[in-house]
């Protein structure tokens, strides 16, 4: 059986069919990490598998390439396709600058590669990620697990210099124990409430030894798709400033989700 969307789950589905649209036959795409981003590659292989669209992908992280395996999208390393045409990603913030957070999910390292990798970055969220300004959502930093304590201590001492309003530094736990990225590292949620100088806080940040990289995304999403409960979506274009609303179905198609958890 499948339930019905929370109000939540239809404004990320809205974001991502918008997104889905984007993709072209013979694109070479990247696919995001999340539960918004979970909604596009399900709808991603939906064409694939219904509709005969063809591309090549590559995947955020070992979740997501499990899930694209699962509903029928082959996933290439990104050192075969080096270079991509469109990134689709989820944010755990936005800003009016479409500056991000990213990294709620742990995956920032890899979404970082493979949005840089990407003539376009393409960000899909609900409203609630919406923010003035950055910083109330923890940033994510993620660090070799080699001296972390030694790196912890030094992004604390940094973080005193620096235009935050919160300073706390947090190791992520899974359960009872270290969370590991997908490349063995740990992360650090630096809670800031409040991100002053977000260029200078991420360049400080990527000076410390140990420090593999941050989730501030700056000027790299080129087009962000906001979704509504209701089933309509703005999309915002940084190049153009312009921002367009309108109305997608949300209705999901048939067997999307029972596809899925059947398997
Ligand atoms: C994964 O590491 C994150 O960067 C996600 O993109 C972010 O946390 C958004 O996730 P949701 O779509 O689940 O909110």
């Amino acid at each position: 059986m499948t339930e019905p969307l929370s109000p939540e789950d239809r404004a990320k589905f809205a974001a991502a069919r918008k997104a889905v649209e984007l993709v072209e036959d013979g694109m070479k795409v990247g696919l995001g990490t999340g539960s918004t981003a979970a909604h596009m590659v399900r709808l991603l292989g939906g064409l694939v598998r219904d509709e005969g669209l063809k591309i090549s992908a590559v995947a955020t992280s070992t979740q997501t390439a499990k899930l694209a395996s699962e509903v029928g999208i082959t996933v290439s390393d990104l050192d075969d396709l080096r270079w991509l045409d469109l990134t689709i990603d989820g944010a755990d913030e936005v800003d009016p600058q479409l500056n991000l957070i990213k990294g709620g999910g742990g995956a920032l390292l890899m979404e970082k590669i493979v949005a840089t990798a990407s003539d376009q970055m393409v960000v899909i969220a609900d409203r609630s990620k919406s923010v003035g300004r950055l910083g109330a959502f923890p940033l994510p930093v993620e660090v070799l697990a080699f001296g972390w304590q030694t790196s912890k201590g030094l992004l604390e001492e940094m973080l005193s210099g620096l235009d935050v309003d919160g300073r706390e530094v947090v190791l992520r736990m899974a359960d009872d124990v270290p969370f590991r990225t997908d490349q063995g590292n740990l992360i650090l949620d630096l809670h800031l409430s409040r991100i002053g100088a977000p260029l200078q806080l991420a360049l400080a940040l990527n000076q410390i030894p140990g420090v593999v990289d941050n989730g501030l995304f700056l000027d790299m999403c080129d087009l962000l798709i906001l979704g509504h409960e209701d089933g309509t979506v703005s999309v915002e274009n940084l190049a153009t400033g312009r921002i367009s609303h309108e109305r997608v179905g949300i209705a999901e198609p048939d067997n999307l989700f029972t596809d899925i958890s059947d398997r």
